[in-house]
């Protein structure tokens, strides 16, 4: 899991938000992190401690002479063994604390005697967020090191809607996760195509291929994780899009054709296109529906064979790197370097294994010109952050004036 290993001091400072921070304990947990909660007495008003100490299976701290810390170094010792102190919620009046190194109680003393990174989710009001104080404070934090996860925008608990809102605690993870992540790709821009193509009969009926997204949508978020600025070129999926990715929805081969070439302009580093891509469209498609009984015989389409993005792509000039996915059902080896060669691009990726379709799990075979290497079963998102590693190596270093 991506957070495997890591062990998160979650502080919680006195404010509504104060409620979400019960849901991210449970998803820091998902995602592979053990959790210490610190509390400041204010953050007791909204939620107690025993609510975290359930969730997190930890005693919970909040005050500074607590005796059950043996040598009563509290701040120091929770912080000892953390990869992160996270505030969330953090209140305006602790994001001024925390921007004059104040210390008068124990999360406020943990944050200044940490040797980890501290990073701020700000939860208040719009007012409150927006005031010039405030705004000082959390660029004086930026100043100091200190990374702030959002806030967001919408509605807050006061009524009103407007900035200040704490991230999700999904947000939060997926944030904490790139904040983790080695920077594989920064500064890299990245197209990917994803899902299935949808080429309409009628307009209730058409031909789709069989295609979750799930792996272009794994290796978008990797990609995103790694530094990248993503986008997305999706077809149909129910799948929501990765935090911080730029979607483009499109439906036909032609669409995605369309839009895969308009997010290249400009500049991209790399493309990965693991779109199922209908191979034909269907040139004789009835703009309503047709209906059964006045065609009285079977109706017949006539079909046109679409581009292959991928190949065009690859024959841009400047072109970017180019990686194509393959899901062979025989000799994987010999038919995916084929593949390769045929599509013009440096590095195939092919499907081992037929029912991989709608899965969250899959085993991969690279084939690039040294030869062929395997990756074995895993997750599709395990295997997107193998793949970005192993993309990442193969573009080498960034040429100067290459980044934006
Ligand atoms: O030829 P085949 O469909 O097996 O090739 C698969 C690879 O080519 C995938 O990377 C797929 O996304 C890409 N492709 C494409 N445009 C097409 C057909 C396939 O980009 N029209």
């Amino acid at each position: 899991m991506e957070l495997d290993k890591r062990h998160i001091v979650l502080g919680v400072t006195g404010g509504i938000a104060a409620y979400k921070a019960a849901e991210l304990v449970r998803e820091l947990q998902r995602a592979g992190a053990t959790v210490q909660v610190v509390m400041t007495r204010a953050a007791t008003h909204f939620v107690t401690p025993v609510t975290f100490q359930a969730l997190s299976s930890r005693p919970v701290f909040v005050d500074q002479w607590d005796e059950r810390v043996a040598n009563n170094m509290a701040h120091i010792e929770l912080s000892r063994a953390a990869d992160a102190i996270l505030i969330a919620p953090a209140s305006a009046d602790f994001i001024g604390k925390l921007a004059n190194g104040l210390a008068d109680d124990l999360l406020g003393t943990l944050c200044v005697a940490r040797e980890c990174p501290l990073l701020v989710a700000p939860a208040m009001n719009r007012q409150m967020w927006t005031n010039p104080a405030v705004q000082r404070n959390a660029a004086q934090l930026r100043a100091d090191g200190v990374t702030l996860f959002g806030p967001d925008s919408g509605d807050q608990a006061c009524g009103e809607t407007g900035p200040g809102r704490m991230l999700e605690p999904a947000a939060i993870v997926e944030e904490l996760v790139a904040f983790f992540a080695p920077p594989l790709l920064a500064g890299r821009r990245v197209v990917i195509t994803a899902g299935p193509t949808y080429e309409p009969i009628d307009p209730v009926r058409g031909i789709t291929n069989r295609s979750s997204g799930k792996m272009g949508f794994a290796l978008a978020r990797a990609c995103r994780h790694a530094g990248a600025e993503v986008q997305l070129v999706a077809g149909p999926t129910a799948l929501d899009t990765p935090a911080g990715v730029t979607r483009i929805d499109v439906q036909t081969a032609r669409e995605m054709c369309a839009a895969v070439l308009a997010a290249c302009a400009g500049h991209c580093d790399l493309f990965i296109a693991v779109a199922a891509v209908a191979d034909w469209q269907v040139t004789n498609a009835s703009a309503r529906k047709i209906k059964k009984d006045e065609v009285g015989t079977t109706p017949e389409l006539a079909f046109a064979e679409n581009p292959d993005i991928l190949q065009t792509v690859a024959a841009l000039p400047g072109a970017p790197y180019c990686v194509g996915f393959a899901a062979e059902s025989e000799d994987l080896a010999r038919n995916g370097e084929s593949k390769r060669r045929r599509k013009g691009v440096p590095l195939l990726v092919a499907n081992i294994g037929h029912e991989t379709f709608g899965r969250d799990d899959n085993e991969l075979l690279l084939i690039d010109e040294q030869g062929i290497k395997p990756i074995g079963r895993a997750s599709k998102d395990e295997l997107a952050r193998v793949l970005v590693a192993e993309i990442a190596g193969r573009l080498g270093k960034p040429a100067a004036g290459d980044t934006p």
